[in-house]
């Protein structure tokens, strides 16, 4: 594939192609997003060959440079794994891909939606996105925590009868149904696959994923603070090591609860929408988001 595949009113730099990620390429994307810094593993960038698609932009058929989108439902499409290799950067790379990425989905009737990083903020600002509302990275230690007094509300394993209600409950929360994703996070981390339940009707749910670094908790969708205080509590209870949960900056209870506990604020992170100012979510039931490159 060339230059030509759609965009852009700009070449690419030359001794550049662009094509679609395939499963031969991913130990070199997991490459790009290991020298970030980031967190995924091989079988996160599986995802998006499984969910969505991925193109990169190769030099001597090696790729520095990629981006991914996962289509959800018939709303929207989230982009994400939107890196350049450090030598690469700053030739308009981002920029190419992304506008790429966002005619493809438009294409398809959707609206693009991301999380971004201050870098890449700077790049999609430019290009039409949005920003809705900020979350931000806490880090720390797995323990034996508790929740304090949470009345009426049991936390237990989720179990397959309770997929129905827990997908329902997810597309409220989230703004589209992403069922198979769901079920593939809960056998990533089986230990973290929790359900809060209430008068017998599933209130709050928390899912999780291995990751390169550390595990991520999340999502985790709740009807209040307490719920997902609840969840956070049981869930970090019965995983071990470093965890990343990404809150968004709104939900202060669970954050104070977080840092009682040693967490602490890693990058911020902006949710973004091409052309919109109001996102798909409600972030008021949304505690912990899936992954900035997940939604
Ligand atoms: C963010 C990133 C993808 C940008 O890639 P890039 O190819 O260098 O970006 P581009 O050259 O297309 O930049 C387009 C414009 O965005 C802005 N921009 C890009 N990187 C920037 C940065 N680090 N700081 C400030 N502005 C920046 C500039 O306006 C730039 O235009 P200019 O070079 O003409 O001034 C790259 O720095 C990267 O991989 N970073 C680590 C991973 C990451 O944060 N990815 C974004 C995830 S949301």
């Amino acid at each position: 594939m060339t230059a030509a595949m759609g965009t852009s009113d700009h070449a690419l730099p030359a001794g550049l192609s662009v094509r679609p990620l395939t499963e031969a390429d991913l130990e070199a994307a997991a490459a790009l997003s290991a020298e970030a810094g980031w967190n995924q593993t091989i079988a996160d960038w599986r995802l998006f060959l499984q969910f969505g698609s991925a193109i990169c932009l190769a030099r001597n058929s090696r790729p520095i440079a990629t981006a991914a989108s996962l289509p959800y439902a018939s709303r929207f499409a989230w982009i994400s794994m939107v890196l350049v290799t450090a030598a690469e950067r700053r030739q308009g790379l981002a920029r190419w891909l992304l506008r790429h990425r966002v005619e493809d989905i438009l294409g398809r009737g959707l609206v693009p939606v991301l999380d971004a990083t201050p870098a890449g903020r700077a790049v999609y600002l430019g290009l039409g996105f949005r920003d809705t509302w900020d979350l931000r990275r806490w880090t720390g230690s797995c323990g034996q925590f508790t929740a304090g007094a949470c009345d009426g509300i049991l936390v237990r394993p989720l179990q397959e009868s309770d997929w129905a209600q827990l997908i329902a409950l997810d597309k409220d929360v989230f703004g589209a149904a992403r069922g198979a994703l769901l079920r593939s996070l809960a056998q990533r981390l089986p230990q973290a696959a929790l359900v809060a339940i209430r008068h017998e009707r599933i209130v709050g749910f928390s899912l999780g994923r291995d990751g390169r670094v550390m595990t991520q908790l999340g999502p985790v969708a709740a009807v209040d603070a307490d719920t997902a205080i609840a969840l956070a509590a049981a869930a970090l209870s019965s995983i071990s090591g470093r965890v990343a949960v990404d809150v968004p900056d709104r939900h202060l209870p669970l954050i104070q609860w977080l840092g009682e506990r040693g967490f602490s604020a890693e990058r911020p992170l902006t949710r973004m929408v091409y052309q919109r100012s109001s996102s798909f979510d409600d972030s008021a039931r949304l505690f912990a988001i899936a992954g900035p490159e997940l939604g």
